[in-house]
């Protein structure tokens, strides 16, 4: 019977770029979807940008942007990431849409008709001179536990403990260093306490989907457990109402009836999901609201990280429910990737930067193939090691798979024309196969796809043996064109190249590209395979082409590099590391006068400045700017001091800070060395910030 599954991947923050985290779920999503679809079934496969949220609101001001415009920056670039892994989505929609805005709205209001949405006033901490409601990881203070300095709002990083914002020792605003004061405003929550919610949850979270299957792996389950209370004997649930409103200033959807208030960025997140598939059968015609029927066949799954279950395994099947939508079928858990057993961070990333893997001529395919080596169905952690990578891709993929067709493929050309023939009944050949494939196939639906590529490997290791242990290099040697051994050497060819068939259609769903070559140029098949194709013995090949390079250990150097220069500036030097307004605070800059200045005698560097930045005093500052500019010039002139730098003492005499002066990375190709100097109205003393 066929299908029809609805499927997602967690939508990203659209302020930033993919990450090897976000490339790994793709490929492990994207690979389910053409499995499921080789076996006959309609998939519609859709992602989006998450668009809304207050770090996106910041971020944009942060770079005199609108939201909008740093959303649509970073939507542009993920086709070069998801083209380049061949991962395909039918769909890319954004939260930021009006199918979202919409659909929003509709869920909250039926959520409130039914009951489900109370308001009560919260206070909060909030920032006077921003004038808005601070989030927690907008406010630092020393921990009231260990008593560390510059601590986020939520939880110590020094000593672990966790808290709420208020607790916190002289806390201030990381946006404008304002001393965050209480303010209470109205706030709405959806009631996951009520009872309905709580027997709901405890019945879908444990229950079997509409095929009979759990909608949660084990060790999800498990989690929900404890989180619903229904873990140990005795405890209760202790769901707390979920916060789903936002005061404004707010990037996000306005709350009906309820002006300058927004939904929470989670409230419509998910929905995304709902969104980006309402555009997409806009788009082709499809009945959205047939599809997504509570009471219809259509499988609704959604592969996200483990970070992120408590709002999908409670918040988001809640949601729909009591707005009378349809509930996912499953949850997709994966665990997170590590880079060498180095922990990724959520912004940032690994050390492996997926346009860089693509830039240094790897095959995306070596990676697609690598991580689904290295999948399965439960929870875990997934390690990228690149010695590992190496022997993976050019022991199994090059040298166990690549290299049947090479080998027999030659023989067929050259003594056969092309033409394969098996001998005796080959019936045995093609049971033999189909029984393989449907293992396979079970291992790719349970997402079991490390298990599906040893079970296949272990196939091209018969087919392999098979092949050698019949020798054709032997049976070929002199071979005239009546010798009986040619049918001999047909055979153990045309085995070989079934058995190569066979695996490429297996690895369809994994190499994508490399298998539809296969399939074209080898064995002139003109669709793409499906499962059933596999025990169809082939009659006929064309010549070999080249299939895949093996990796160079070089291009794994190359892709852990740091680009040179990444981004070439005027100046001949990248743009340093990101710093907050915080760090930039600590640099005390202050307008200068130059009351005298000279040279200094013994260095063909140095001039000596006596300057008056205001403090009733004056200080002495070398500076190396003698090649530009000669005392006269400066005198009397105004500049910049960096007025809080340690004192340095040097050959000729203490320096009390630094005057800013600009220059090109390269000095020898590019001299010159020229020193700032405020606009008129500036006066020695005033800070510049
Ligand atoms: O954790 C994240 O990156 C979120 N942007 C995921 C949202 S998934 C869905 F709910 F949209
Ligand atoms: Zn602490």
């Amino acid at each position: 019977m066929t299908r029809t599954i609805f499927v997602t991947t967690a939508l990203p923050y659209a302020n930033g770029s993919f990450h090897i985290g976000h490339i790994m779920e793709y490929i492990q999503a994207d690979i389910w979807v053409r499995s499921m679809r080789m076996a006959g079934h309609t998939v519609h496969f859709v992602g989006a940008d998450d668009a809304h949220g207050a770090p996106i609101m910041l971020k944009a001001e942060s770079e005199g942007i609108t939201p909008q415009e740093l959303v649509a920056r970073y939507a542009a670039e993920r086709p070069r990431y998801l083209d380049g892994f061949q991962i395909k989505f039918d769909h890319w929609h954004s939260t930021d849409s009006p199918e979202n805005v919409a659909l929003s709205q509709d869920i909250y209001t039926s959520l409130k008709s039914a009951g489900f949405i109370s308001s009560r006033s919260v206070e909060q901490f909030y920032d006077p001179v921003k004038g808005m409601f601070l989030p927690d990881r907008y406010i630092k203070g020393e921990c009231p536990t260990c008593h560390a300095k510059d601590q986020y709002g939520d939880a110590c990083e020094s000593c672990g403990a966790v808290y709420s914002p208020t607790e916190l020792i002289e806390p201030y605003s990381t946006l404008t260093h304002a001393k965050p004061v209480l303010k209470s405003s109205e706030h709405f929550f959806f009631k996951l306490s009520d009872p309905r919610c709580v027997e709901f949850l405890q019945e879908w979270t444990a229950g079997d989907n509409r095929r009979g299957k759990k909608r949660l792996q084990a060790e999800v389950l498990a989690k929900t457990r404890e989180w619903l209370g229904t873990g140990k004997e005795g405890s209760e649930a202790n769901l707390a109402d979920w916060d789903i409103s936002r005061d404004a200033p707010y990037f996000g959807i306005e709350i009906p009836d309820a002006p300058g208030k927004y939904f929470y960025v989670w409230l419509d997140a998910p929905v995304g999901y709902l969104a980006s598939f309402k555009a997409y059968c806009d788009k082709q015609g499809l009945d959205f609201g047939a599809l997504l029927d509570p009471a219809g066949e259509t499988e609704q799954v959604h592969f996200i990280g483990k970070d992120i279950v408590y709002f999908h395994a409670l918040f988001w099947p809640a949601m729909l429910k009591f707005s009378g939508r349809k509930t996912p079928d499953g949850l997709h858990v994966h665990g997170f990737i590590t880079v060498s057993g180095e922990k990724m961070s959520k912004s940032r990333g690994t050390g492996i930067s997926p346009l860089r893997y693509l830039e240094v001529g790897m095959d995306p395919e070596w990676l697609r193939y690598y991580i689904a080596a290295k999948l399965n169905s439960h929870v875990e952690d997934l390690d990228f090691n690149p010695d590992d990578f190496v022997a993976r891709v050019n022991s199994d993929l090059v040298g166990k798979y690549v290299n049947i067709a090479s080998r027999a493929a030659n023989f067929i050309s050259k003594y056969f024309d092309g033409e394969l023939g098996y001998v005796g009944d080959a019936t045995a050949l093609s049971s033999d196969i189909a029984a393989v494939v449907a293992e396979v196939q079970a291992d790719f639906e349970a997402r079991e796809y490390g298990r599906a590529i040893r079970r296949l490997m272990a196939y091209a290791d018969t087919v392999n043996q098979a092949f050698d242990a019949a020798q054709p290099w032997v049976l070929a040697k002199g071979l005239t064109p009546d010798d009986e051994r040619r049918a001999a050497l047909q055979d153990i060819c045309s085995r070989a190249l079934a058995g190569f068939k066979a695996l490429s259609v297996m690895l369809t769903p994994i190499l994508p590209a490399l298998t539809a070559r296969v399939a074209r140029d080898l064995f002139g098949d003109a669709a793409a395979y499906r499962w059933q194709d596999a025990s169809a013995l082939p009659a006929r090949i064309e010549k070999f082409k080249h299939l895949m390079q093996r990796v160079e250990p070089s291009m794994l150097d190359a892709l852990f590099e740091p680009p040179a220069a990444a981004v070439p500036t005027p100046g001949g030097e990248a743009i340093a590391d990101v710093i907050d307004i915080k760090d930039f605070a600590k640099v005390d800059l202050r307008i200068a006068r130059i009351v005298a200045c000279e040279a200094v005698e013994g260095s063909d560097k140095l001039l000596r400045l006596t300057l008056d930045a205001g403090e009733g005093r004056h200080r002495q500052v070398f500076s190396g700017i003698k090649a530009s500019y000669s005392p006269e010039d400066l005198t009397g002139k105004l500049t910049v001091l960096v007025a809080n730098l340690a004192p340095r003492k040097m050959r000729f005499g203490v320096s009390e800070g630094m005057v800013l002066a600009a220059s090109h990375a390269d000095e020898k190709s590019h001299p010159g060395i020229y020193i700032l100097e405020p606009w008129p109205g500036a006066e020695p003393g005033m800070r510049i910030s």
